[in-house]
């Protein structure tokens, strides 16, 4: 078995469907995965030059890849069959590519309500917490327990185990290092493990894991209830220039520089073999760049000596390959 995870190094929105939509299209996956977190996520994805945005359904629909909504995910069954309805509509047959893990849980009306009444964290209103609360308190409720769900329930260990084939996961991760419930800014974290461990959780031996993708970009966002922003004008023209918006909830990223400090801490935690740092070419047209390097501001005068400042200090760390993308390129 072999297991490779997209994990986000920084506050979700940092481009992971990007990464995962190439490595299926590129590799010879048998199963994507995902491994965290609910519809609260929304990835962007350009398929065949169309814009789609998935919340709950792994990106290996795209390309004929069984995938799998892993046993730590939570699953709104309306969002789901939702979801899967756009994907018909654009001509992506997901109804026979997608699973849910039977001991995945479940986002009920009540989980709904209660997150729909969030004031304090700045949720995506999508029942979240409230679904991982009962989980842990041990009166949640499973996918395999709803009716509506029966076609697409799946037994991960039988599949993953006890498969004729040789089995090759990408798990693709959601939300991000920074608002992992243990790593991230507590309270202003989303409720589930957002690290590359928590893709082990999910049913595999830690000896088959092989890369880790590490997802960053040249500038920080975050959406939420803290203040996050950093002072200077230029993040207003960030924000509009990187398209810096909620793919779940449109509300505005809020924007600051990249946080040195934390992404090497991302890079370790999370044990990345290779980076990919996005949205180059949105600094490139605001023409400004910079970085907090443990608290200091650290400016450069080109795109070029701030990716080899990066390029340097992340292979100091051990990461093996890093990659620098444009938003425009569409891959
Ligand atoms: P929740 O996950 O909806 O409970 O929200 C908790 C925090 O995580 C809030 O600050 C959300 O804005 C943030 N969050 C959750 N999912 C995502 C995501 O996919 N991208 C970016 N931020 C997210
Ligand atoms: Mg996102």
């Amino acid at each position: 078995m072999i297991a490779d995870v997209v994990v986000d190094l920084q506050y979700g929105d940092c481009g992971k469907g990007k990464v995962t939509h190439y490595l299926c299209k590129t590799s010879d996956y048998t199963h994507v995965i995902r491994y965290n977190g609910g519809c609260n996520a929304g990835h962007t994805i350009y398929h065949d030059g169309r814009k789609v945005v998935t919340h709950h359904i792994p990106a290996g629909v795209f390309f004929g890849i069984k995938s799998i909504i892993g046993p730590g995910c939570v699953v709104d069954p309306d969002q789901f069959f939702e979801e899967i309805k756009t994907l018909e509509g654009l001509g992506i047959q997901a109804r026979n590519l997608v699973h849910i893990a039977k001991n995945a849980h479940v986002i009920t009306r009540d989980h709904l309500r209660e997150d729909g009444s969030d004031l304090t964290i700045g949720t995506t209103k999508r029942g979240n917490g409230p679904a991982y609360r009962d989980k842990y308190g041990r009166k949640g409720k499973r996918a395999e327990d709803v009716e509506a769900l029966q076609s697409f329930i799946i037994d991960v260990y039988e599949e993953l185990h006890n498969n004729e084939k040789e089995v090759k996961i990408l798990f693709e991760g959601a939300q991000g290092f920074g608002l992992d419930i243990d790593w991230g800014d507590y309270p202003y974290v989303t409720s589930s493990h957002c690290t590359a461990a928590s893709a082990l959780l999910n049913g595999v031996p830690p000896q088959s894991v092989r890369n880790i993708y590490g997802i960053a970009k040249m500038y920080e966002t975050y959406v939420g209830a803290k203040r996050f922003e950093g002072s200077e004008d230029v993040f207003e023209q960030i924000r509009e220039t990187g398209e810096e918006y909620g793919a779940t909830t449109g509300r505005p990223r809020q924007c600051n520089w990249m946080s040195w400090q934390l992404l090497e801490k991302a890079i370790n935690i999370n044990g990345v073999t290779d980076l990919v740092i996005n949205k180059v070419d949105v600094l490139e047209e605001v023409g400004q760049w910079a970085l907090y390097d443990h608290d200091q501001r650290r400016e450069f005068e080109s795109s070029q000596a701030m990716q080899e400042w990066l390029f340097s200090k992340t292979k100091n760390l051990g990461v093996k390959n890093v990659n620098f993308s444009g938003n425009k390129e569409r891959i």
